[in-house]
């Protein structure tokens, strides 16, 4: 199989998804906290683009089930029942709950893959379960949100992570882009995930006293699950 790596969200557009299969990454924070907001029972995920556009939408499906969440600038949106920090989506306030959420960089770029005959959904919390799922079938391409449209070198270390394990399990074809991650991956990617506390979204997260959330979204391997993606609604 072809395995491709897309840097930052801005690399998807020119890019033919259709046919592929996808796995979207924001390890800081968007896709860590969605694959933990769905391990404590949430119903679903519906990504968004725009604050407005999450007010509409929540009200479109009736306040009850529906709650907001985001960030913008890594803070709260005013309003919002949650931000971005995976440590609130408790099973207690999220369980049979459907999120409707908008971030800067992680939503942007779930929207942006939704083309793709298949696009699931990975951080370094199911780095594992992400590889045995892309291994069986079509040619694969893993998106890094990236960060304002650039690189994010949590994004590419996860992305190469996950190459790494594809490729011992089975005859994989990297582009350079999947090579460079997996090179990336060989020397950055192995627990506790240091690095992560020095890039540039890790500072930042530490610097507004969020470095609880680099630390969990440093985990690996902490669930098997996989959620996926279909008519821009998450789900198990
Ligand atoms: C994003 O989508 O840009 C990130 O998740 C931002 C954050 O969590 O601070």
């Amino acid at each position: 199989m072809n395995l491709d790596v897309l840097f930052s969200r801005a690399e998807i557009e020119g890019t033919k998804l259709a046919g592929r299969t996808v796995a979207v990454i924001d390890v800081l924070r968007a896709t860590s906290t969605l694959i933990e907001a769905l391990a404590h029972g949430a119903r679903a995920v519906i990504p968004v683009d725009t604050v407005e556009r999450a007010v509409r939408t929540a009200a479109e499906i009736g306040k009850g089930d529906v709650l907001l969440s985001g960030e913008r600038g890594s803070l709260p949106i005013e309003g919002f029942h949650f931000g971005n920090s995976p440590a609130e989506f408790t099973e207690e306030r999220v369980s049979g709950k459907t999120l409707v959420m908008t971030t800067t960089n992680g939503t942007a770029a779930l929207l942006a893959a939704a083309s793709a005959k298949r696009c699931v959904i990975a951080a370094f919390l199911n780095a594992d379960a992400v590889a045995s799922a892309l291994g069986d079938g079509d040619d694969a391409t893993l998106i890094c949100a990236g960060k304002e449209g650039r690189f994010a070198l949590e994004d590419a270390v996860c992305a190469g992570l996950i190459a790494r394990r594809m490729s011992a399990a089975k005859r994989v074809r990297g582009t350079d882009s999947a090579r460079a991650a997996m090179r990336l991956a060989s020397r950055l990617g192995h627990p506790p995930l240091r690095f992560l506390r020095r890039t540039t979204a890790g500072v930042q997260l530490r610097n507004l006293g969020l470095s609880r959330d680099v630390d969990f979204c440093g985990l690996l391997d902490r669930y098997g699950h996989v959620p996926e993606m279909r008519d821009r609604r998450v789900t198990l």
